[in-house]
């Protein structure tokens, strides 16, 4: 077999992550002399590394994140009052082996939505399968389906190692079709043991209220508060800060 005939073998045997780095793994031996067992390990771990990143990838893509958010460029002096060992308990992810939920309530701006994303990113990196969601629109979604598309949604909201409802009462009042996806969705993934994250800008106290029903929020909430590490973010909102950086850098302004 020449070169191109090798090629074409390995895509044919889907060793794409070698056919890619062939000819440099050719070239790196005959200059280096190497022993081919050396060679043939670096062609593996080229395959290996290749499935990984795809994998991750597709976890990724699945997920339903619309960005790789982390904390690594969050400014923790910003709102200095949140609590931040909680924030990075969260995200060494020990709670989804334990079945835990988290609930992150507070003030519009101070970077719920973010802890949220990012923990959710991080739990793809660990090779959880998860889905994040923008709740009241995903919510409206279902609302909005027949009785199969309703149960295809119930059962991918159900399954994953993670869910997060990001955003939940943004809009206040949910329709009864919302409620009682909401309810399900808790009451499944509360008897399977599998985590929840929920970020809303409304106080628990209010829940029954937004969701029509007083008993129905208290059972829903009498489940996720079981095992949950409540999060409170008190502080100003980044997004002011960042109109106002706008604002400031504004030619109009000056
Ligand atoms: N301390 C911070 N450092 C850096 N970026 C921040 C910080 N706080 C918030 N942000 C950024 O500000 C924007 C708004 O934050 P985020 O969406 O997380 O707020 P939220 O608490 O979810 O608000 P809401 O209650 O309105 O949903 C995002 O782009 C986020 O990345
Ligand atoms: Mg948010």
């Amino acid at each position: 077999m020449n070169l191109a005939e090798i090629e074409r073998a390995l895509r044919e045997l889907r060793l794409s992550g070698i056919a890619e780095t062939l000819s440099t793994r050719v070239m790196q031996a005959q200059a280096s002399q190497e022993p081919f067992l050396e060679t043939f390990a670096a062609m593996l771990q080229d395959e290996l590394d290749r499935r990984r990143t795809r994998l991750m990838e597709r976890r990724y893509k699945r997920s339903g994140l619309d960005e790789k958010v982390t904390l690594a460029d969050f400014d923790w002096r910003f709102n200095p009052k949140l609590p931040r060992s909680a924030c990075f308990e969260l995200h060494t992810l020990k709670f989804i082996a334990e079945g835990a939920n988290a609930l992150i309530v507070g003030k519009p701006g101070t970077g719920k939505s973010h802890l949220a994303k990012a923990v959710a990113y991080q739990a793809t990196l660990a090779g959880h399968d998860v889905r994040y969601l923008e709740a009241d629109t995903e919510f409206g979604r279902y609302a909005l389906g027949n009785a199969t598309e309703r149960g295809s949604l119930l059962k991918e909201w159900v399954q994953p190692d993670l869910l997060v409802l990001d955003d939940l009462f943004l809009a206040r009042r949910i329709s009864e079709h919302a409620a009682e996806v909401l309810q399900a969705i808790v009451h499944q993934r509360y008897k399977l043991r599998r985590s929840i994250v929920v970020t809303s800008n409304r106080v628990v106290q209010d829940w029954g209220k937004y969701l029509g029903d007083a008993t129905m929020a208290t059972t829903i909430l009498d489940r996720l508060m079981h095992r949950c590490a409540m999060l409170e973010f008190e502080g100003k909102s980044y997004r002011l800060k960042e109109a106002a950086a706008r604002i400031a850098i504004s030619p109009e302004a000056s």
